[in-house]
């Protein structure tokens, strides 16, 4: 029966925080189409799910995030869950298992457990929202065989600005000019938003549910471009952002290193010849205010070097060094445990702590050869 009506935008209050509750489920619909948790959604969308489930946004619902969420308020926890388990249902779920005691312990927190899950991007009111149909464009609703009732297809889900609401936060929160997260701006200002190149279309290609990002190595390797030379007076060590939408990395909370040592005749690493370049947004908080130290990120098309002379050295080791969660290890975690007196918070911030030291990875590295032959390349520059 599908019949298009007319295109129809999200309703305005789609993103209003907190979400509304969605109310009973038609009584005609099967126990799948009446649930929330994704793995019913999976039972029918079965790639979609398993995606969704190998994504970042699948582990919302994290240590980290439980941990703290312990030592507050209903209220204050109610914030935090608009962006890492948005739905009502999720709240009440928490709340409920903590109201026993067990707010700790993953299988009692229910729905909340499955983080950013498919109703909060896709169902308001018990109605599935999702983009213009696949195959045809087509928009607005559409009763597809009767599944949950239709659904109701509009573009809004293939904008950048979609993502915002979690990704965004508002400018009157801004630290030096530039709010915490700020990556809808800082993308809507680079060659990749005048390319239309959306959040979508690196971050879901061809529509899956994948949402690789500064954790994974081949992700961050598609967005940048490392640069070598090596001539008779020493070697540089060259990384531009060339595909990353927006600065790299876009949050305050990873730090990369460009890493560059020389190398003695037996391949061991010269004494004090190691230089390091540090890419990231450095931020404090202190007497309750946030303070910018430094922003070395790379914006779209934007390069930072390392150099070194090659002095009696022969060859030097080049690498790069992410760490996803550095700032969550050395301030957020750290702080935390220096005052969580023991109990379950503790235990699981000392559990996010452990995954944040784990996370670091060396992205590429190699050894350069000094080039003794007279070399057309540019000269390094002094320093
Ligand atoms: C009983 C099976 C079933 C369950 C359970 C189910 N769906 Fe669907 N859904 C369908 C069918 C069938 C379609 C239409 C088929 C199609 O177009 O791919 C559909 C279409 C959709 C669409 C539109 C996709 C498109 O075709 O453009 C979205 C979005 C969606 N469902 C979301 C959800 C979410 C979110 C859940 C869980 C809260 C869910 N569905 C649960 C069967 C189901
Ligand atoms: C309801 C809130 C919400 C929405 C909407 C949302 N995200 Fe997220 N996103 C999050 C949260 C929360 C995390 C962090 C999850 C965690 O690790 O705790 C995250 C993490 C990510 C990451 C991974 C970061 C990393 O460290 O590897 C990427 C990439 C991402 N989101 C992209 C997107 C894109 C693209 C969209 C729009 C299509 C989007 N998100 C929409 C809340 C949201
Ligand atoms: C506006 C949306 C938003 C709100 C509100 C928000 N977060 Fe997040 N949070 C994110 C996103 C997006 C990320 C992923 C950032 C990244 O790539 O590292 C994240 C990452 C995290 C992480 C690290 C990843 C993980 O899950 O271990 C923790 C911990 C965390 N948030 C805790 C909190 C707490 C506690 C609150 C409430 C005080 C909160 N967040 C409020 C969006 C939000
Ligand atoms: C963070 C938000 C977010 C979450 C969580 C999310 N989706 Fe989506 N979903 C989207 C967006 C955005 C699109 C459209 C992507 C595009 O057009 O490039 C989409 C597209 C879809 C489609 C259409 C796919 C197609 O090939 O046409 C289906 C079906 C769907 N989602 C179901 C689900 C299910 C089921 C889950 C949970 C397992 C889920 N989504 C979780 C944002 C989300
Ligand atoms: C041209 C491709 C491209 C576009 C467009 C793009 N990203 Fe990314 N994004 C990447 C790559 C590559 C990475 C991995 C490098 C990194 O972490 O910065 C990444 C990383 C991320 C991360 C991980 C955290 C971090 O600190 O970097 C988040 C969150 C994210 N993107 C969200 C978004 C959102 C939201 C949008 C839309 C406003 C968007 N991205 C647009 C390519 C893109």
């Amino acid at each position: 029966m599908g019949s298009v009506c007319r295109a129809s935008p999200l309703p305005d209050d789609y993103w209003r925080r907190p979400l509304a509750p969605q109310g009973e489920a038609p009584a005609t619909w099967s126990p799948a189409e009446r649930a929330l948790a994704p793995a019913a959604c999976g039972t029918c969308h079965v790639g979609v799910f398993a995606d969704w489930q190998s994504s970042v946004h699948a582990k919302a619902f994290s240590p980290g995030l439980v941990g703290q969420l312990l030592t507050y308020s209903a209220a204050e926890t109610q914030i935090c869950l608009d962006c890492h388990a948005p739905l009502a249902e999720q709240a009440a779920a928490f709340e409920r298992a903590r109201a026993k005691g067990q707010a700790h312990w993953p299988q009692a927190q229910g729905l909340a457990a499955a983080g950013n899950g498919c109703g909060g991007c896709h169902v308001r009111e018990r109605r599935r929202f999702g983009p213009p149909q696949r195959e045809t464009g087509k928009e607005g609703p559409e009763f597809v065989n009767g599944a949950h009732g239709g659904v109701i297809r509009t573009k809004d889900f293939e904008q950048s600005d979609f993502c915002a609401s979690c990704h965004q936060f508002p400018q009157d929160q801004a630290i030096n000019g530039k709010p915490l997260e700020n990556t809808v701006e800082e993308w809507r200002h680079s060659p990749h938003a005048a390319a239309g190149r959306t959040c979508q279309s690196c971050h879901m290609p061809d529509r899956r549910h994948l949402w690789r990002g500064i954790h994974d190595p081949a992700m961050v390797a598609s967005g940048v471009r490392p640069d070598f030379l090596a001539n008779a007076q020493g070697a540089r060590f060259t990384l531009t952002n060339t595909g990353v939408g927006h600065a790299f990395p876009t949050y305050v909370t990873p730090k990369v290193i460009m890493h560059a040592v020389l190398l003695d005749g037996t391949g061991r690493p010269v004494a004090d010849s190691a230089r390091s370049h540090v890419i990231e947004r450095r931020v404090v908080y202190e007497n309750d205010e946030w303070r910018e130290i430094a922003d070395t990120r790379l914006l779209p098309g934007e390069s930072a070097s390392v150099e070194m002379r090659w002095g009696d050295a022969q060859l030097a080791r080049v690498w790069l060094e992410v760490r996803p969660d550095e700032y969550y290890h050395v301030a957020v975690y750290a702080g935390l445990l220096d005052t969580l007196p023991a109990g379950e918070a503790r235990h699981l911030i000392a559990e996010a702590d452990a995954r944040a030291q784990a996370s670091p990875y060396v992205l590429f590295e190699t050894v350069l050869k000094r080039n003794t032959a007279a070399s057309e390349a540019p000269p390094l520059t002094a320093r």
